[in-house]
C-alpha cells in the first residue's frame, strides 16, 4: 500500500494577509526546484483572513503544476446562522480549500471542542468533497499515567463516529503529542511510529482494514528540518503537521525536502 507523504504547515494565528502571500511566494519559490515525481502533497493553513491572498498565489489551472494545497485551520459544522465569530463550510469553499485541520489541541483546550464537536465537523467537511485532517494527542500528564493509547483511541474512535469506510480512508489523522508542541521536544520516532499504528488499529476497528491500509496519519510537535528524515523512514509516518517551523519559506521547504527520501 503506497500512500502519498502530506507535508503541511500549520501557520496558526501568524500571518496577516501581506505577510501571508510573501510567505506563500517564497515557499512557491523554493519548492519549484524540487523534483515532481518525488514531492510530497505540500499543504499550508493560513489564518482565514489570508485564505484569498494565498488562494490568488496557487494555481488552480488542472495542468499538475499546482504544488501547493490550500488548508483551513477549522470550520463551524453549522451551515449559517447566529454563531458570531464562526465560519461555515460553505465559506471557505469559496478560497478552494482542499484541507481543513479540526481538533487541534490549541482548539480543544482554549476553545472548549469536544469529540462530538470534532464528529459533527468531520462529517460536514466530507459532506462537501474537503479532506478533514482530525488531531489528537496526549498531554504529558496522560503520558506519564500510561493512558496515552486509550486517550488517543477515544479521539479517534469518536471523531470517526458515523463515517463509511470510504470515508475514513480519505481522510488524514495528524498525531500531535501536546507535550511536544511548540516545546522544542519532538517525540521519539520511534515512539510516534508506535504510537501512530495504535491509530491505524483503531482506524481498522472502527473501518476495516482497507480504510486503516489507506488512511494518512502524519506526525506533528515540533517537526525541523533536523528531525524530518528519520521521522519519514518510520514505516506508518506518512507525512507532518508543522508549526514554527512552517512559517520560514526556507525551514518549511527543507522539511519537504526531507520528506522526498519516502
Ligand atoms: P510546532 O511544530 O510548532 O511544534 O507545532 C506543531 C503543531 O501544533 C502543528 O499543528
Amino acid at each position: 500500500m503506497t500512500r502519498k507523504p502530506i507535508i503541511a504547515g500549520n501557520w496558526k494565528m501568524h500571518n496577516n494577509s501581506v505577510q501571508s502571500k510573501e510567505l506563500i511566494k517564497g515557499i512557491k519559490e523554493k519548492v519549484k526546484e524540487f523534483d515532481a515525481d518525488k514531492l510530497p502533497e505540500i499543504v499550508v493553513a493560513p489564518v482565514f483572513t489570508s485564505l484569498a491572498a494565498v488562494n490568488e498565489e496557487l494555481c488552480h489551472c488542472g495542468c499538475g503544476c499546482n504544488r501547493v494545497k490550500l488548508a483551513a485551520q477549522n470550520v463551524y459544522f453549522e451551515p449559517k446562522g447566529a454563531f458570531t465569530g464562526e465560519i461555515s463550510i460553505d465559506m471557505l469553499k469559496d478560497f478552494e480549500v482542499s484541507y481543513i485541520i479540526i481538533g487541534h489541541s490549541e482548539r480543544r483546550q482554549y476553545f472548549g471542542e469536544t469529540d462530538e464537536m470534532i464528529n459533527k465537523k468531520a462529517k460536514v467537511i466530507l459532506d462537501n468533497g474537503i479532506i478533514p485532517i482530525i488531531c489528537c494527542g496526549e498531554t504529558l500528564e496522560q503520558r506519564e499515567q500510561g493512558v496515552t493509547d486509550s486517550h488517543i483511541a477515544k479521539q479517534i474512535t469518536e471523531a470517526l463516529k458515523g463515517l463509511s469506510a470510504e470515508e475514513v480512508a480519505k481522510s488524514v489523522i495528524a498525531y500531535e503529542p501536546i507535550w511536544a508542541i511548540g516545546t522544542g521536544k519532538t517525540c521519539d520516532s520511534t515512539e510516534a511510529n508506535r504510537v501512530i499504528k495504535h491509530i491505524r488499529s483503531v482506524v481498522e476497528k472502527e473501518a476495516g482494514k482497507e480504510a486503516a491500509d489507506a488512511i494518512r496519519i502524519l506526525y506533528g510537535g515540533s517537526v525541523k528540518p533536523e528531525t524530518i528524515v528519520e521521522q519519514m523512514a518510520q514505516s506508518d509516518i506518512d507525512g507532518a503537521l508543522v508549526g514554527g517551523a512552517s512559517l520560514k519559506a526556507d525551514s518549511f521547504a527543507d522539511i519537504v525536502k526531507g520528506a522526498m527520501a519516502k
